[in-house]
């Protein structure tokens, strides 16, 4: 049998293997790589003679790893992650910050994540980011690839290794179109509030799963009418008073109020905290460490201070 590391191919087809992987199909991975279709199946087909046996069998339009492709996949995203961590080293060694962050943050994280990202580039204008949007089933999901340096929840999941640093309060508010009946009252009873057509995020929403595990809690119920799968459109579906609904204040502060009123609802604000995450067991990148720092020094303030000033403005 041929020595390992002679049957293993090339960095570059190692890169192509891991984006089919991800992407879950050679068309994607080919656009997602600004590659045509045939090279990237030519590709991967040396790499299975390299490595002498199938990496995936394709079913109908669907690619199943086989076992030895998967821990093709597995080594192949250490190798890449080592070899990265590596050059980032040696960029740090040189004085020098360069080289990608890779986020992958929840839906209503994206209101604020930007703004932290701007100061951070002003300090550090060599480092790209990477920055993916999904709700937080779609984030969990995305864990399994080990792509990203951090992920941003208010609910990381708890059956993961994740290390977790809390850097920001996140109270879920109530919110009306402001013609409403119940708009300006004080202390509304909660059962008063969800009497009204409640308009709820999908399931896999981190909010949502704050919105039920609050209301199981306190033995109620809402009247869901609609689900909807954005913060922005159950934003416009509240102004247009389609129902109430409850949602991050910063879809808010960041995202903008007009056409909405806060609610006072007793047991409301849900209050949970936003968690930067990365997985314990992929040692952070120099770029990741200098993010987290930053972070702690000085972004969390920054933030929290840009909050303040917007709710008050
Ligand atoms: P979501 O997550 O965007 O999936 O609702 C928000 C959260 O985790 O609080």
């Amino acid at each position: 049998m041929a020595r390992l590391h002679a049957r293993i191919g090339t960095f570059r087809q190692l890169e192509i293997l891991l984006a089919v992987h991800s992407a879950g199909s050679i068309t994607e991975a080919a656009n997602r790589l600004f590659l045509t279709q045939p090279t990237v199946s030519m590709q991967l087909k040396k790499l299975a003679e390299a490595v002498g046996t199938p990496l995936y069998h394709q079913l109908g339009r669907k690619l199943v790893f086989t076992e030895a492709g998967l821990e093709v996949v597995k080594s192949a995203r250490d190798t890449i992650d080592t070899i990265e961590r590596l050059e980032m080293k040696l960029y740090d060694l040189q004085g020098l910050k360069t080289g990608t962050l890779k986020l992958a943050v929840v839906t209503t994280a994206k209101y604020f994540i930007p703004h932290l990202l701007g100061e951070f580039l002003k300090l550090y204008p060599d480092i790209d980011i990477d920055f993916k949007v999904g709700n937080r089933q779609q984030i969990i999901d995305r864990m399994a690839s080990g792509e990203d340096d951090f992920y941003v929840f208010s609910h990381p999941p708890k059956d993961q290794a994740l290390e977790l640093y809390e850097f920001l309060p996140n109270p879920l508010v109530a919110i009306v179109q402001p013609e409403h009946p119940l708009a300006g009252k004080k202390k509304i009873p909660l059962q008063t509030f969800l009497n009204q057509p409640f308009l709820m995020r999908e399931s896999g929403s981190g909010t949502r799963h704050a919105i039920e595990k609050h209301f199981e809690q306190q033995g109620v119920k809402p009247n869901t009418r609609m689900i909807i799968e954005s913060n922005e459109a159950i934003k416009h579906s509240v102004m247009s008073g389609l129902g109430v609904s409850v949602l991050s204040e910063h879809t808010l502060t960041f995202g903008g109020s007009s056409g909405l009123a806060k609610l006072d609802v007793q047991e409301l604000p849900i209050m949970t905290h936003w968690y930067l995450a990365n997985l314990s067991a992929k040692p952070l990148s120099v770029i990741a460490r200098t993010f987290l720092d930053y972070i702690a020094a000085t972004g969390k303030d920054s933030l929290i201070h840009e909050l303040n000033r917007s709710s008050q403005a």
